[in-house]
């Protein structure tokens, strides 16, 4: 029998509490590898008392005994890596034995980053709403085959290389009315990449696979979310990179025939931050108390997340294109505010009732709702199901009817150990 990797990751539009579930499955594993997106996640995770934010690094990094690898679909800004590692060490974390990077990952640039702001400047009102990390610059470069990756920086040519692509990048900012300053982040970045070379560098493909071949256990983990993927996302409102479980094939050199488990997470509700299209976001009262109540600002940037009712075709869509084989509810708590729970189980779009969301519908889409009594109970002291509250019993049926694949996890809270089981 082959020995597969399970894969963890998002179905909405990011922050579903990846970061939070990682951590709390990572003593079941050997290997933790992160398979795309770079610092625009920001990945929770609170227990003992402390909240840790990782942006690069893998959600297993707190544990002991397990290998993190940042895989070839991750990108990486030095700066921003060594800044995540300076935390772990004022935090005791032994890194240097638990953390592995691809050779092959792609560097964010100090002027990606400028490009990234340049881009979403000239758009205007149009703008993606981008974390401003260098993402779609970085990845642009990668698919235009012009990219730096880590391994280059072994290499003696590195600083050569470095100043080529900084020159075609100072060519397309020359175009842009954009006012920047290079000269201390480029210092800064140097440091930086100083700091990478003392990492653990490896061929990460190689040694997930021999590690599978000697029947290790590998859990993937996903950043942003299903509907940020580039071919499936709302383009172009979405990220630059494939989130969905054929991204963990190519962003780690994993055979899809060794796939296993895929893990999708959800909120019990929707979120988004940046812009484009979101049907069920709620413009009322209703929005903002669930924000204030799920404290939903970005872990990266801090922006307030837009808030909806849960969205059961967009999910089945997200299920359809990763495989999903378990779902992973999270902040039930958050709904306990709420007397009546809306669920949108339908669109009505141009006089038509459907149950996907269609190419380009941008305006016009109208969820259809149904209406569930909600379970006002707190859930946050909950230790197992058999105290669940009926309604939220009735949730939890509702939603793995609806998309056909149980629920085996429900976070009630955003510590590790408010985390119940449904098996
Ligand atoms: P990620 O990007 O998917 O890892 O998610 P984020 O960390 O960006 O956002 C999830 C947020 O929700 C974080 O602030 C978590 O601490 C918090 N969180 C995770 N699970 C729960 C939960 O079940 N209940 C509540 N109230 N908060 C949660
Ligand atoms: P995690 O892993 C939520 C969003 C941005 C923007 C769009 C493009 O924490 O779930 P980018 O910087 O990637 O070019 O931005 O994608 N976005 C995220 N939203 N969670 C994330 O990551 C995100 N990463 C990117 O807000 O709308
Ligand atoms: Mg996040």
């Amino acid at each position: 029998m082959i020995n597969k990797t399970a894969v963890l990751l998002g179905l909405q539009w990011g922050d579903e509490g990846k970061g939070k579930i990682v951590d709390v499955l990572t003593p079941q594993y050997d290997i933790i590898a992160r398979f795309q997106g770079g610092p625009n996640a920001g990945h929770t995770l609170i227990f003992d008392g402390k909240k840790h934010v990782l942006h690069t690094i893998p959600s297993g990094i707190f544990h002991g005994n397990v290998i993190n690898v940042i895989g070839n679909g991750v990108v990486i800004d030095p700066i921003i890596f060594q800044k995540e590692i300076e935390k772990l060490q004022e935090n005791g974390v032994p890194f240097q034995e638990r953390l592995l990077i691809s050779k092959k990952a792609h560097l964010i640039l100090p002027t990606h980053r400028i490009l990234d702001a340049a881009s979403e400047a000239a758009k205007g009102a149009a703008k993606i709403g981008s974390t401003l990390k260098g993402i779609g610059p970085t990845y642009m470069d990668k698919t235009g085959r012009n990219g730096l990756r880590v391994g280059d920086i072994l290499e003696d040519d590195f600083v050569l290389k470095y100043n080529e692509l900084k020159e075609k990048h100072l060519k397309i900012l020359s175009q842009y009315n954009f006012e920047y300053e290079l000269t201390e982040m480029e210092n800064q970045w140097m440091k930086s990449i100083a700091f990478l070379k003392a990492m653990t560098i490896i061929d990460s493909e190689h040694y997930v696979n021999n590690a599978l071949n000697q029947g290790k256990k590998v859990l993937a983990e996903g950043a942003q979310g299903s509907l940020l993927d580039i071919d499936f996302g709302s383009y172009p409102f979405v990220t630059s990179s494939n989130t969905v479980t054929a991204g963990a094939c190519t962003g780690l050199g994993i055979a899809p025939n060794k796939i296993g488990d895929v893990f999708g997470i959800f909120k019990a509700y929707c979120t988004r931050v940046g812009s484009g299209p979101f049907p069920t976001e709620l413009h009322d009262e209703v929005g903002e108390r669930m924000r204030k109540e799920g404290h939903e600002f970005g872990s990266t940037t801090g922006r307030p997340r837009r808030c909806g009712w849960l969205d059961i075709p967009a999910l089945k869509y997200a299920c359809m294109i990763n495989g999903v084989t378990e779902l992973f509810m999270m902040k039930a708590d958050v709904l306990s505010i709420f007397d009546e729970i809306k669920i949108c189980t339908h669109y009505r779009w141009k006089n038509e009732v459907i149950d996907y969301l269609p190419y380009n519908a941008t305006e016009n889409l109208e969820p259809v709702y149904t209406s569930v009594k909600g379970w006002s109970t707190d859930l946050t002291q909950i230790s197992h199901q058999d105290q669940f509250p009926v309604e939220l019993k009735d949730y939890i049926a509702f939603i793995s009817d609806a998309v056909g694949i149980p629920i085996t996890i429900v976070s009630v809270g955003p510590d590790r150990t408010q985390t119940i089981s449904m098996r």
